[in-house]
């Protein structure tokens, strides 16, 4: 008999940190990670790892062959800025890698006649606002709502949730006995900002540079306007966000894909509320035009009643409690 786990790909970035060891503090089961990079120290006692690309099809067939996938994971992804230097790597491994990953759900659960779960971070790049005007107009998105990703990773993000969708709800559509599918939930994830790693590649991490910048007593420019605003969230509700939609049953959820928000900032409002905490915060402002202008293509917030509703997501941290009480104290303690 395979062992019954939850495979987290992309285990070793800043989601999968934050998410390893939540499960293991709730003692939620057994985990199987895969990361191109080696599992941190810390959390090696918590996960069986494997190294490797979600590429790799042939490594993926062999998990296959020892473990009966539960519920997959799937964090791995290049992101918005690293993407567009390597736009057709991206779509290797943000379109590709999540098929072969859907391709293997959707015969598990054809296998074990009992749908895999499939937890998908998607994004606010997932949206794309033509100019700011329009931005300003609408300032709260709905999930439909100008779906015109200009970036490969915001376009690779749209796409996925379609094809997780359809796995979820038309696949095999014309085959005469419709099969058992796959349960596809996603979530669209504002900038996350954690207290304890930095992120690599984002286009929404001038928040959290700026604010380890001040921790660690280092000057700062941001590479956006004062005025550049989008919405952003803790890691820990991050991590809520995704157990919440696990969690929630079936028949409760009408749409599978979510938008979960916390707070929408500007730079300026970001700068400010660093600098309430680190009054020496040396912060100035060399906008980067390339990276300013996809910035400018994210809402300034989105609107995520249909989570509240359907399944009780509220964040436990809005902008001052994410400051006061999870961030500051923490990078405090870590940069000690
Ligand atoms: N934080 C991501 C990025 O900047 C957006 O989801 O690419």
């Amino acid at each position: 008999m395979r062992k019954k786990v939850t495979l987290i790909t992309g285990a070793c970035g800043e989601i999968g940190h934050a998410l390893i060891d939540h499960l293991a503090e709730q003692k939620s089961g057994p985990i199987v990670t895969l990361d191109l990079q080696d599992m941190h120290d810390a959390q090696r006692k918590k996960v069986a790892h494997v190294k490797g690309s979600i590429t790799d099809k042939a490594l993926l067939e062999q998990l296959v062959s020892e473990y009966e996938f539960e519920q997959i994971i799937h964090l791995a992804a290049l992101l918005s800025t690293r993407a567009e230097f390597s736009p057709s790597l991206a779509h290797r491994v943000n379109v590709e890698g999540t098929l072969l990953l859907l391709d293997i759900a959707a015969e598990q659960s054809e296998f074990r006649q009992k749908p895999v779960q499939f937890l998908f971070p998607s994004s606010i790049a997932a949206y794309g606002m033509p100019d700011l005007e329009t931005k300003a107009a609408h300032p709260k998105v709905k999930e439909w709502e100008w779906n015109y990703p200009t970036t490969m990773y915001g376009a690779n993000k749209l796409y996925c949730e379609r094809l997780g969708i359809y796995y979820s709800e038309h696949f095999k559509q014309l085959a005469e006995e419709k099969p058992v599918m796959l349960d596809f939930r996603s979530v669209r994830f504002p900038g996350l900002i954690s207290a304890f790693t930095v992120p690599s590649g984002g286009t929404s991490d001038y928040g959290p540079e700026m604010l380890h910048a001040a921790a660690q007593g280092k000057a700062y420019a941001c590479f956006v306007r004062p005025d550049s605003a989008i919405p952003f969230m803790a890691m820990p509700d991050a991590i809520q966000a995704l157990i919440g939609l696990a969690a929630a049953p079936a028949d409760k959820l009408t749409q599978r894909v979510y938008n979960v928000t916390a707070f929408s900032l500007t730079a300026e409002g970001f700068r400010d509320e660093v600098a309430k905490h680190f009054p020496k915060a040396d912060v100035t402002y060399e906008p980067h035009l390339k990276r300013q202008g996809i910035v400018d293509s994210w809402p300034v917030d989105t609107d995520d009643h249909k989570a509240r509703k359907d399944w009780g997501w509220a964040p436990d941290y809005d902008q001052e409690r994410c400051f006061a009480e999870y961030l500051v104290p923490n990078i405090r303690a870590r940069y000690a």
